[in-house]
């Protein structure tokens, strides 16, 4: 197994290009199956769920290649199989997104239950209420997922999911524009990745309104033509290097960053006192002085994203005071917690709140990391801290953060991949 090995202590500088936006990625390359045809997918990121994707989609019959301009083609022409084994699935739980367009396009699913993970068990009952809404016929037999659309064709109809979930709205959404009549979702997740998700739909002629609301309106059609799409650039990956570069007093442009997809980050990042403004096609972030204790609640976008919790607690430890972070999306993402303690952070948890008080300094040790945003904040944490850190199990990285180390070290951080 990889690890990184960090030397602390120098300030971020110079320019870094933001990638492809995994979470928009994952279901736009499922979304491809709803066109039996060739679909063209631009600003794909090179990073290890990608593969496991693809892998999903070869599994499926789907041939990928690349065009002349480096674009995936995606060709679902003709589906060999309805079913994502076990496997893949427990690879990676995004793989429960075929389910709805394999289920939209065919009028039959078969997927495994991907099973807990390490942020939390993590159900996808949501998903499932909602095909049924749908017409659906949902059966759970020996692990796996079974659900058929009575007549080989899902009915649009009026679903409310119970609580706001991101796979769930993109599920349902993917489903539904290949179903009979209209389709209303509600209490949908609001998150800039679904709106991605829809333009990459409406690319392919499906009819969507309200994407990017709590209420989304889609006019089902009889079928779907070729997706042409260029991913969103990933504001998790954003907010990560931008979490790094003010931990470390440096001065970073983050390439092809979109303001408008961090706005709560901005707001708590500016009364942290780090100083963050658009220049060019990016976000300019610099930080030197000391930073302010900021408390922070994650929830569903336009919320604080929980998928830059953790990180943010890295750049708290380092604060003038103390603050609590609050998790309220996922039901145990603390993990970081131990080991950033045993860089020297003082944080103590209770429940899904931490409390953290500043320390002057971080000091360099041997982490584990333990899931992708997790190992992420430890990276950051060792390009602070004073002397050598050890990140271990650098896999969950990998899955999240394209070349990583090459980013960094582009901008001075001293780090380096090297196997156990
Ligand atoms: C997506 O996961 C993201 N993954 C996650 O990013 C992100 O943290 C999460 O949304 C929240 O923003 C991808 O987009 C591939 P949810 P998802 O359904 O869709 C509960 C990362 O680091 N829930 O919005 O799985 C669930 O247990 C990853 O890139 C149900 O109870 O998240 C959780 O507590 C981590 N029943 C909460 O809702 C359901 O049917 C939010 O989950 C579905 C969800």
């Amino acid at each position: 197994m990889d690890k990184l090995v960090i030397e602390g202590g120098t300030p971020l500088r110079g320019e870094v290009r933001i990638s492809g936006a995994k979470n928009a990625a994952l279901p736009i390359l499922f979304a491809s199956l709803l066109h039996a045809g060739p679909n063209k997918i631009a600003n794909l990121p090179k990073l290890v769920d990608i593969r496991t994707t693809f892998a999903l989609l070869i599994e499926l019959g789907v041939g990928i290649r690349k065009d002349a301009e480096g674009a995936s083609i995606v060709d679902g022409s003709t589906l060999l199989s309805d079913t994502a084994p076990y496997d893949l699935v427990r690879k990676m739980r995004a793989s429960t997104l075929c389910l709805g367009p394999i289920l939209g396009r065919t009028g039959h699913a078969r997927v495994s239950l991907p099973g807990g993970c390490a942020i939390g068990s993590r159900p996808i009952d949501q998903h499932l209420q909602g095909f049924e809404q749908l017409g659906a016929k949902i059966e759970l037999t020996g692990g796996y997922i079974e659900a058929t659309a009575p007549g080989g064709r899902l009915k649009g109809g009026r679903v409310i999911f119970d609580l706001v979930t991101v796979g769930g709205t993109e599920n349902l959404l993917m489903a539904a524009t290949l179903a009979e009549g209209k389709t209303i979702l509600e209490n949908c997740a609001r998150e800039p990745e679904i709106i991605d998700l829809a333009d990459a739909l409406r690319s392919m002629g499906a009819h969507i309104r309200g994407d990017g609301t709590s209420v989304i309106e889609i006019e089902g059609v009889d079928a779907l033509g070729a997706m042409d799409h260029t991913v969103m650039p990933d504001r998790i990956e954003a907010g990560t290097y931008m979490a790094a570069a003010a931990l470390t007093h440096g001065d970073v442009l983050l390439q092809g960053a979109r303001l408008r997809d961090l706005d709560a980050v901005m707001s708590k990042m500016a009364m942290a006192g780090v100083e963050v403004r658009r220049e060019g096609s990016g976000l300019r972030v610099r930080h030197h002085g000391e930073l302010h204790a900021v408390d922070v609640d994650t929830s569903p976008h336009p919320g604080f994203p929980t998928d830059l919790q953790a990180q943010f607690m890295a750049l708290m430890a380092r604060s003038s005071g103390s603050c609590t972070i609050t998790e309220n999306v996922f039901e145990n993402r603390f993990m970081h917690v131990p080991e950033l303690t045993r860089m020297g952070a003082d944080i103590k948890t209770r429940g899904n709140t931490a409390f953290v008080r500043g320390v002057d300094e971080l000091t360099g040790a041997t982490v584990m990391a333990t899931d992708l945003r997790a190992s992420a904040t430890l990276v950051i944490a060792g390009l602070a801290a004073k002397g050598t850190t050890e990140v271990l199990r650098i896999y969950h990285l990998d899955r999240g953060y394209e070349t990583i180390e090459e980013k960094l070290a582009a901008l001075g951080g001293k780090v380096e991949r090297q196997s156990q």
